[in-house]
């Protein structure tokens, strides 16, 4: 049986999901952000996070795979749901649930930076900085956490845990 352990309570990430959103506002100003939500993990963050960035913005979505089910990254990047909104001109706004060893993010930034938008940034709520491969830029990061597999919030193994409204480490006995 996996077991599970908070790592982020309920309460932790809403406060820092505050901070984020001010932090947004205050770098962006009154321009129009054009929001990604990198599916599926991405998706309760971004719903909390766009309720506190006000009324100036549009949302899309992108699905990329590299996981499948399983908790070791095959570095296979491939785009399953490419984005609906050109992004020409605008500032865009990539949120991400995680990001592991930043290829993920790598092979994002090459294809949406080629359309030409205003800028681009990122945001995402957890980030493991001991497993980034060098180079990995993050503009915004909720949590900084140990290379642990975790799930909640948005977050699966093998699909399941995504509607924790916390973050834990999932440990699979042997
Ligand atoms: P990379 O290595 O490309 O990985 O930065 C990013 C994607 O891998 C998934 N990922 C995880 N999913 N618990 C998860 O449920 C984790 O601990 C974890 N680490 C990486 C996730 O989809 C992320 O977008
Ligand atoms: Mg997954």
């Amino acid at each position: 049986m996996p077991t599970l352990e908070t790592l982020i309570t309920e309460a932790e990430i809403q406060s820092r999901i505050d901070q984020l959103a001010e932090a947004i506002r205050a770098d962006y100003g009154e321009s129009e952000i054009l929001v990604v939500g990198v599916l599926k993990g991405s998706f309760l963050f971004l719903a909390d996070l766009v309720r506190r960035l006000g009324q100036n913005l549009h949302v899309d979505f992108v699905q990329v795979s590299s996981y499948g089910d399983g908790v070791v990254s095959t570095g296979n990047i491939q785009i399953r749901k490419d984005l609906d909104i050109n992004i020409a001109h605008r500032d865009v706004l990539i949120v991400e649930d995680i990001v592991d060893t930043g290829l993920t993010l790598h092979h994002l930034r090459e294809l949406l930076g080629t359309r030409q938008p205003k800028s681009l940034k990122v945001v995402a709520l957890l980030g493991k900085p001991d497993a980034y491969m060098e180079g990995t830029t993050i503009e915004y990061v909720g949590f900084e956490i140990p290379n642990r597999f975790v799930v909640g919030y948005g977050l699966d193994y093998a699909e399941r845990y995504r509607n924790l409204s916390y973050i834990a480490v999932l440990t699979l006995d042997e």
